[in-house]
């Protein structure tokens, strides 16, 4: 057994087998959704969305297509009284402008409001939460130990890093727990997430670092998705064609890495035929400085995502 670049490589003769090497960041990653079995025990919990907007929208509008949350038992809220009342008549839920109200008797709050809304949010709802009451906030930036300070004594919080790909159910989720959440609050949570895709435990010193490769990457490979959908017509394809190959290369691609295991670099080389084409090609990535582009590309919004509670 040899480890290649974090993975675990086992050699047998001439076969090979690689598995992601376990690490603290994703001690308990899970491929399988564990939504059926939470779904029971969330359908009875009473739900508050503050901040029903893009993403809070995906979430909530995920919820209550799966049942995963009883559309009585839901209150959301918004800024504007007249997003409220579109909202209201699409999901069928009480939707207002009053967080505190809305609030009320929750047994789960999710945050989706704005980094720089949460603090006055938080002061607003304050004297509603108790120790039973699990906040969850998706807000990028903000620590568990800044929602801690406004809620007051121990009101369990757990921290997520969603990603808009949760529209479709292919969402990846970064979830981390503030001083007062236990395994079972970090398992709701849990439930939530992968209830719009995959969900991963990590440890919060790394949740900007998730927000910059996550949570931003949907943008970045949109870009790279886009150049190959252009790359084709240059090179003579109809547009929809081209954007059509290029997609679901990107999927499949992306579907072998999490279905096999197998090293993203082994699986370049598989498709490297000596003298091929493909080897050309890579010829001009590595002359563009994609890889470089791309590592400079997330450092850069890993570190943004550290400033963003700080702006006005
Ligand atoms: N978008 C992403 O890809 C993404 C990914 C991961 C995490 N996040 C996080 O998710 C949060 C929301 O982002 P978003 O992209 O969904 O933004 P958004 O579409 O602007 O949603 C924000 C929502 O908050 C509402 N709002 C503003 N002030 C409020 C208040 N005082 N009380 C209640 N609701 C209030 C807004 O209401 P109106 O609609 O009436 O203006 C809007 O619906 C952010 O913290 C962000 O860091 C976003």
């Amino acid at each position: 057994m040899v480890t290649y670049r974090g993975w675990i490589v086992t050699l047998r003769g001439r076969h090979c087998t690689r598995r992601w090497r376990e690490t603290a960041v994703d001690a308990d990653g899970r491929v399988v959704n564990n939504v059926w079995t939470m779904a029971q025990k969330l359908t009875d919990k009473k739900l508050a969305v503050l901040g029903t907007g893009k993403l809070g929208g995906i979430l909530l509008r995920a919820y209550l297509k799966q049942g995963l949350f009883s559309p009585k038992r839901v209150t959301a809220t918004v800024k504007h009284a007249e997003k409220a009342a579109a909202l209201a008549k699409e999901l069928g839920v009480g939707v207002s402008t009053e967080n505190r109200k809305a609030v009320h008797g929750a047994d789960i709050v999710l945050l989706g409001v704005k980094p720089q809304v949460v603090g006055e949010v938080l002061k607003e709802i304050a004297p509603e939460l108790g120790e039973k009451t699990l906040v969850i906030s998706v807000a990028a930036s903000v620590p568990t130990n800044y929602i801690e300070q406004h809620v007051g004594a121990n009101v369990p919080v757990v921290r997520a890093m969603p990603n808009t790909c949760s529209a479709v159910g292919c969402g990846m989720t970064g979830i981390c727990r503030g001083t007062h959440a236990g395994a079972e609050h970090l398992e709701t949570a849990r439930a939530m997430f992968d209830a719009v895709g995959r969900t991963v435990v990590v440890d919060e010193k790394n949740m900007d670092a998730v927000t910059g490769l996550s949570a931003s990457g949907p943008a970045f490979a949109y870009i790279i998705l886009e150049s190959f959908a252009e790359a084709g017509v240059k090179v003579g394809l109809p547009r929809d064609v081209s954007t059509l190959l290029a997609a679901q290369m990107m999927k499949g691609a992306a579907s072998v890495v999490l279905e096999t295991g197998d090293h993203p670099a082994l699986l370049k080389d598989a498709v490297t035929t000596p003298a091929g084409c493909t080897i050309d090609g890579i010829l001009e990535l590595e002359e563009g400085k994609l890889r470089v582009t791309l590592i400079k590309a997330v450092v850069k919004a890993t570190h943004r995502a550290g400033e963003l509670l700080f702006e006005k």
